[in-house]
């Protein structure tokens, strides 16, 4: 039997798949350089503010005052929640992932979009939207009912930074731990077709909408390999018996052929520029925040990652020090990986608008390895 697939390559993590041409992020994992339309991702951390580099992401330039004024207003317009997600949100056990929350109320946000089918750049941008502007709204409201608390409406007054913080915390956030979540959103924003970025894009390829391909990329994110990574790194540290227990720990780890979370990456070879930002970030909060302790655990962690494998080009990701920094900032654990997604919605919709002005449906194939004219045959 003919087999249309033997010409082809095996790629099994598409490593080596190059799968279109996008002007949104540059990686350079030799060198550890990245970019955001040409941007140097250190200038936005300093610089610019999530809302900012949404805006870069999506029209692939900076904003003028008055452009930035109104995407703002228009990001902030859509923050509530419409009634009916409201019960849903409280009708949830609270015992649910925070991601398959997010997951589902995304999926929900469709439902309530009456123009949720129209297809143009303009129907696109304004689910993106109304999903970014959403997702703080969800995360921190779900985390007050777990708590058993009232929900906290949003403020349009706020940023998204500030506005998690204040629903999460009902308290106006100090400034500089707003701009500290602020920076961690822009870190978090784009990072190329990483798993979740490619879920995004086989969905919204199929000419489906902006709701269903930002809920499969939830679902992708969520794994450890991707953006669950951050959580496992603090569950790591709280399980290891303080400074003198580290060597062991990672020692151990490694003879048995264990993987540290947050040390690898698929691109990167040389230290994730995220990683050294965050590094800087995560002693000064945990200094601030008396969480020091966590934050000398995590570096002779990496010292020791870098004498054994750091060779081989295994060094601390995004997620290695964004755990230190986020639970600093009191976040329950379970909503690191949930906050990567209020941040990485910027990339996701960015690629999908990117990808719709150019689409083509993805459609890979796999090498058959099973038998061929087998009898059908049920025993009895
Ligand atoms: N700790 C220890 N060893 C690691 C490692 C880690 N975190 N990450 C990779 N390695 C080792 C592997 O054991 C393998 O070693 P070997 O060649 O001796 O078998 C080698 O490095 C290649 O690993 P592999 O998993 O094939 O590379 P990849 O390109 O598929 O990996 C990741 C990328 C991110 C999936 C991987 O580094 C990983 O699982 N990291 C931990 C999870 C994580 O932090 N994910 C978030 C990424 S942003």
């Amino acid at each position: 039997m003919a087999d249309a697939t033997a010409t082809m390559t095996m790629d099994k993590g598409l490593d080596h798949t190059i799968i279109g041409e996008s002007t949104k992020s540059f990686i350079d994992g030799q060198k550890g350089v990245l970019e955001y339309v040409g941007i140097d991702i250190d200038s936005l951390a300093r610089e610019s503010t999530f809302e900012e580099t949404t805006f870069l992401l999506w029209n692939d330039r900076l904003p003028d005052a008055d452009e930035l004024d109104a995407f703002t207003n228009r990001i902030r317009s859509q923050y509530d929640l419409p009634d009916g997600m409201w019960d849903a949100l409280r009708g949830l056990p609270h015992d649910a992932p925070p991601m398959h929350v997010l997951q589902t109320m995304v999926a929900m946000l469709a439902a309530y979009d009456a123009d949720c089918d129209v297809q143009s750049r303009e129907a696109e941008e304004s689910k993106a939207i109304r999903i970014l502007a959403a997702t703080p709204t969800i995360i921190a409201n779900f985390d007050r009912l777990r708590r058993g608390l009232d929900i906290v409406r949003p403020s349009a007054d706020d940023t998204m930074a500030e506005s998690f913080l204040r629903m999460l915390n009902d308290e106006t956030p100090g400034t500089a731990t707003a701009r500290a979540l602020d920076v961690c959103l822009i870190l978090h924003a784009d990072h190329g077709i990483n798993a979740s970025t490619f879920a995004t894009m086989v969905a919204i390829g199929t000419e489906s909408d902006m709701y269903s391909a930002i809920t499969a990329a939830i679902g992708t994110l969520r794994g450890p390999l991707h953006g669950g990574a951050n959580e496992r790194v603090m569950r790591m540290l709280q399980g290891i018996d303080g400074l003198d227990a580290i060597e062991d720990f990672v020692l151990g780890r490694l003879s048995r052929k264990e993987k540290v979370p947050g040390f690898g990456h698929r691109v990167y070879k040389a230290i994730d520029p995220r990683a050294t930002y965050l590094k800087t970030f995560a002693e000064s909060i945990a200094t601030e925040t008396s969480n020091l302790e966590l934050f000398k655990m995590s570096r002779k962690i990496e010292e020791i990652m870098e004498s054994q494998v750091g060779a081989k080009g295994i060094h601390p990701n995004v997620d290695f020090y964004s755990a230190t920094t986020y639970f600093s900032m009191g976040l329950a654990i379970d909503l690191f990986t949930p906050l990567f997604a209020m941040s990485r919605n910027a990339g996701w919709a960015a690629h999908a608008m990117e990808r719709l002005e150019d689409n083509r449906l993805i459609r890979p194939r796999c090498q058959y390895t099973g038998p061929h004219g087998v009898e059908y045959r049920v025993d009895a």
